[in-house]
């Protein structure tokens, strides 16, 4: 049907040997033609300056956005293999690359973990400098390992230095005792855990060389009811800075070793190396609270938002002026999704977040989610990983996200910060950091949308080894 119409109708418009042509179709074509030449070439004058622009954009970020594959290959199965192993798989089960990532005496170890050999050092000239290689050992200014886990940035614009605070987790990894459904829930794989050491902080103005400023917020040593006794938990700290009060004021997720506490803390600073004063935790709107992350808004509104009701939804809801509570407003989204380790961030009006599924410290599939209001709704995109190969994708190349950074400068452009745990070792945990972008049309359309895409796409694209634009001025403003 269609396709006998179209052939009608562009028969009209053709003079083909064997029709007749009157003068006036021959003149009013041309006519046209001319019409529409002229038009395209206003058109195309317009956009060439917007053209070349995004071309030096595009130059920039091309190298961000190159689809790099990674192989390596499954080693035969052996005859021994550690307990844990084991007994998390049982019998007959086909090995997994996941059980290979979990299993510390696994062949693949240092493709997952690579040796100190392989350190990114600043303090070595070369070409590696300012490069990231995303799992390998991260070294700060000192020569020491970064410690700084399920972490996030604070850009000041003041000193134009950028501050990394994360859990310090430079202790021992011990094997807690499984007490109740909640702990299972939470961490279904493994229990490892380390005591709290504190909240580190360390300062940078290029993104790629670390300068340690201590331990803003260290645990408790002592007072065992004190929420930071160093027998509890402490999980992914944020800062963000109050403009009216001119203090930094940090969110964490609290709990006690059976994660029943399920509460967030709330310290500040009138500096942003600290020492953070601890003030206290909640349940915010009686709530349970685990994963969390901080935004604050360019209205420089902030919101809470965390995962709630055994993990198996998000709440979102606005902190009070002075950031050191949350009001009474709270929504719940991405119901029955059982999302955790949130990350937003904002481009052009839109919110966007990224999330990992809830499986302990062994690492899952992300997705990316977006909304016009930060209070949602929310709507799931689908995996925002490209690159690496299958099973790179579905792990988020081995990694739980924590926090997502714009490249000031690039619009569009950000990094993508994750932690690969080592939950045998919880302090050589390792970072992973990659270019994430936006753009393009999302790659799972939404069910009610008629099969557009109503979002921008969100791609986070897998290197072993990339760097920022080279000039890339990490103090610009
Ligand atoms: C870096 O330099 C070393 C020594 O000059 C060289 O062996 C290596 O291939 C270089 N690496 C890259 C990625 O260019
Ligand atoms: C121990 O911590 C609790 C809770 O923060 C506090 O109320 C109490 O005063 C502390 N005790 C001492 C001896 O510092
Ligand atoms: C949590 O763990 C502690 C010590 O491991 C235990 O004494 C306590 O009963 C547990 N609490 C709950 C609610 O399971």
């Amino acid at each position: 049907m269609k396709m006998r119409n179209k052939q009608r109708k562009s028969s009209a418009f053709c003079c083909n040997a064997g029709s007749r042509c009157s003068l006036p179709v021959v003149v009013w074509s041309l006519v046209g033609c001319i019409l529409m030449i002229h038009l395209y070439s206003v058109i195309r004058q317009n956009d060439d300056e917007n053209i070349q622009a995004r071309l030096k954009h595009l130059a920039i970020t091309r190298e961000l956005e190159e689809v790099e594959e990674e192989s390596f290959h499954m080693p035969p199965p052996r005859g021994r293999r550690s307990p844990r192993a084991v007994k998390r798989r049982g019998p007959r089960k086909p090995p997994s690359v996941i059980d290979e990532f979990l299993d510390d005496s696994s062949e693949l170890r240092n493709f997952f973990f690579p040796d100190r050999r392989t350190v990114i050092d600043p303090s070595r000239e070369g070409n590696d400098s300012m490069h990231y290689y995303p799992g390998r050992q991260w070294l700060d200014t000192d020569g020491n390992p970064i410690q700084a886990h399920g972490g996030g940035l604070l850009y000041v614009e003041s000193t134009a230095t950028y501050y990394w605070y994360g859990e310090n987790k430079d202790g021992e990894t011990y094997h807690a005792h499984k007490r109740g459904a909640a702990r299972v829930i939470v961490s279904a794989v493994s229990v490892n855990q380390v005591d709290i050491i504190g909240v580190s902080c360390y300062s940078s103005k290029d993104l790629w060389t670390w300068t340690n400023k201590g331990i803003v917020l260290p645990g408790e040593e002592t007072n065992i009811t004190h929420d930071l006794h160093k027998s509890n938990v402490l999980e992914r700290p944020k800062v963000v800075y109050n403009d009216r009060t001119g203090q930094y004021v940090m969110w964490m997720h609290i709990d006690d070793v059976n994660y029943t506490k399920a509460s967030v803390g709330v310290a500040v600073s009138n500096s942003p190396t600290g020492p953070f004063e601890y003030l206290y935790s909640q349940r915010p709107h009686g709530c349970e609270s685990r994963d969390m992350t901080i935004f604050k808004d360019e209205d420089g509104k902030a919101y809470l938002i965390y995962s709630s009701e055994d993990n198996s939804e998000l709440h979102v809801g606005p902190l009070t002026d002075d950031y050191l509570d949350v009001t009474g407003v709270v929504r719940r989204i991405l119901v029955g999704q059982h999302r955790e380790a949130p990350a937003l961030f904002k481009y052009e009006g839109t919110y966007y977040m990224i999330t990992s599924g809830c499986t302990g410290w062994a690492p899952n599939r992300a997705l990316a989610h977006a909304a016009e209001s930060i209070m949602g709704p929310w709507e799931t995109m689908g995996n925002p990983c490209v690159g690496g190969n299958r099973i790179f994708r579905t792990t988020t190349f081995f990694s739980q996200s924590t926090f997502v950074v714009p490249i000031m400068g690039l619009p569009g452009s950000f990094i993508f910060m994750a932690d690969r745990w080592n939950p045998a070792e919880l302090r050589d945990s390792r970072y992973v950091w990659l270019p994430l972008s936006v753009g393009g049309a999302a790659d799972e359309p939404l069910e009610y949308n008629f099969g557009f895409p109503l979002w921008s796409r969100v791609s986070i694209y897998w290197h072993r080894r990339w760097r920022l634009p080279v000039g890339w001025k990490g103090v610009q403003t």
